[in-house]
């Protein structure tokens, strides 16, 4: 299935050069999302008479992990609800989250004054839900009130939205924007102002001690090494705290005077819906997303079909135009994780389905840190923090989890297929001469057989039917057919296997 989203559908090209040979810098940023690209441009606008010399890694291309497959909405509260945080911390730390984000928010608004235009606007955040939700509905609308949110209560809900079976939260003056146009426009910002950035130069190895990230063509030497990678990469606490989900998203093709009119909507009910519009060009779409599930648990595509599906029920038969899918990390108390951990390198992870307004924070906070200033916010989201007490419970499911699916996984016998008897499209688990083998035959007749054991730290991978890939379960590494690392915490390959297949002159040999 093709999983280009509308987002990279529809922004301008990037072209920065592969690293090549070995350099030396201040600052190593690895990622280019919002959060990486955001830092660089903070750091590159510097204009003292020592300017630290930024480069950014990028494994893809600016903007092709997370942020370019996001929904483009910008707001102050969380999509799973700023009770939650009020509840575990507190009024005033709901409070503070609210006005970090809004500065966030704020922040976003004055660079895109300064970029060509990447479709930001300023528009309502809308939820609602059915008859068995509403009091979720009610205690967010109270957390709102007390956090100091212009939250007010709506009268209905227009349709074709699905309607509205109790109250209806209207929270004033929230944002949208294009966010890969963003993050294409604002690298560029940064490249201009003197940092360097290179794309496709995946990062294989950090040597935390020696401040050393190697690629296949080079090596960048640094004074600090940020990991704005989502998930930070190799072996980190906070992997053990944080559940991992993959969400799908489709576009429809819509009409300019269609309802809804601008706005973000959240629908809350039992099943969840995020619906907003975009106008690229003279083009115009209805964005629909939903259908979250544990990375490699569940079948991608009855997900997929399942999203659709809902999308016929609310939106009637308008064509999909672009169908994708994106992972989201959640902290376990609610909190991202952001700051210098163990390793001595900064990470930025946690954020849950609100990061392109938590890697904006996260941005300024390590962007102050590095420039010698550091805030009291810093220290609310620090990686370090472990909070067993707010945390503990998740932290614990999370584990029982990652334990349960090792133990099934090893227990699991693999399926009794022959690698030759894969057809074109299919993948299996298979046992063959002694070993056992993630394979998968491509449309063109092509044999992929690797190792099923993430190099992360060791759970079965699980074919994700939507996006060709190998997905693990247990920390949301994510592999190519090939076993080349696609997101995650992994830092290596699945190791290529040989089979009797391939001895025989299989094309992948
Ligand atoms: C379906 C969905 C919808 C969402 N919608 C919203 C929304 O509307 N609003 C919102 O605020 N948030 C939303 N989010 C969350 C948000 O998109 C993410 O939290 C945010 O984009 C994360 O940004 P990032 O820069 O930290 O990570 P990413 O955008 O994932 O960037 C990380 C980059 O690091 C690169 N990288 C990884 N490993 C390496 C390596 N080894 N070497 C070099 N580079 C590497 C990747 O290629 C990638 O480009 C959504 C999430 C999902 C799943
Ligand atoms: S992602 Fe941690 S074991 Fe696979």
């Amino acid at each position: 299935m093709d999983t280009l989203s509308v987002w990279r559908g529809t922004a301008a090209p990037t072209g920065y050069a592969m690293l090549s040979g070995d350099v030396t810098c201040d600052v190593l940023i690895i990622g280019g999302g919002i959060t990486g690209v955001t830092l660089a441009d903070l750091l590159a606008e510097q204009k003292t008479a020592n300017p630290p010399r930024v480069v950014l890694l990028e494994a893809d291309e600016i903007g092709t992990g997370t942020t370019g497959n996001s929904t483009g909405n910008l707001y102050e509260t969380l999509s799973s609800g700023l009770r939650q945080v009020a509840d575990k911390w507190g009024a005033e730390v709901a409070r503070q989250v609210v006005s970090e984000r809004r500065t966030a928010v704020n922040f976003i608004e004055e660079r895109c004054r300064l970029l060509p235009d990447v479709g930001f606007r300023r528009c309502d955040l809308v939820e609602w839900a059915d008859a068995a939700h509403n009091e979720a509905i009610r205690q967010e609308f109270n957390a709102l009130t007390a956090a100091g949110c212009a939250v007010e209560r709506g009268s209905s809900i227009p349709a074709p939205l699905p309607p509205a079976e109790g109250e209806v939260l209207v929270l004033r003056n929230q944002a949208q924007f294009q966010p890969q146009a963003y993050v294409v426009a604002l690298a560029r910002r940064a490249a201009e102002a003197g940092c360097t950035i290179h794309e496709h130069s995946r990062v294989l190895e950090i040597d935390h001690k020696a401040k050393r990230a190697v690629t296949a063509s080079g090596s960048v030497t640094a004074r600090d090494i940020v990991m704005a990678t989502h998930s930070p990469k190799g072996v980190h606490l906070v992997h053990t705290e944080m559940p991992v989900h993959r969400e799908y998203a489709l576009a429809l093709e819509w009409t300019p005077d269609a309802p809804p009119g601008p706005g973000t909507f959240w629908w809350k009910a039992t099943e969840h819906l995020s619906i907003r519009r975009l106008q690229a060009g003279n083009r115009h779409f209805l964005i629909c997303a939903g259908q979250e599930h544990k990375v490699g648990v569940h079948n991608a595509t009855a997900g997929m079909i399942a999203l659709e599906n809902l999308a016929k029920k609310y939106f009637g038969e308008r064509p999909v135009t672009h169908r994708w899918s994106a992972q989201n990390y959640r902290g376990a108390d609610a909190l991202p994780y952001i700051g210098r951990n163990h390793s001595g390198c900064f990470i930025a992870t946690g954020f849950g389905t609100d990061g392109l307004t938590w890697g904006t924070v996260a941005a300024r906070l390590i962007a102050a840190e590095l420039l010698g200033h550091k805030s009291a916010f810093a220290d609310l989201v620090k990686p370090g923090r472990l909070s067993p007490v707010k945390g503990g419970k998740s932290i614990l499911e999370e584990n029982v989890l990652v334990v349960k699916q090792l133990v099934k996984d090893y227990l699991t016998r693999p399926q009794n297929e022959k690698l030759a008897a894969l057809k074109a499209g299919d993948s299996a688990i298979v046992d063959a001469e002694g070993e056992t083998f993630a394979a998968y035959r491509a449309p063109d007749g092509e044999l992929f057989a690797v190792s099923p054991v993430c190099t992360h730290v060791g759970c079965k991978v699980h074919w994700n039917s939507v996006e060709t890939s190998w997905d693990c379960p247990c920390h949301g590494s994510r592999f190519r057919p090939d076993g080349t690392v696609i997101e995650g915490p992994a830092l290596s390959p699945l190791k290529r296997k040989h089979t009797p297949d391939l001895a025989q002159g299989d094309p992948a040999a």
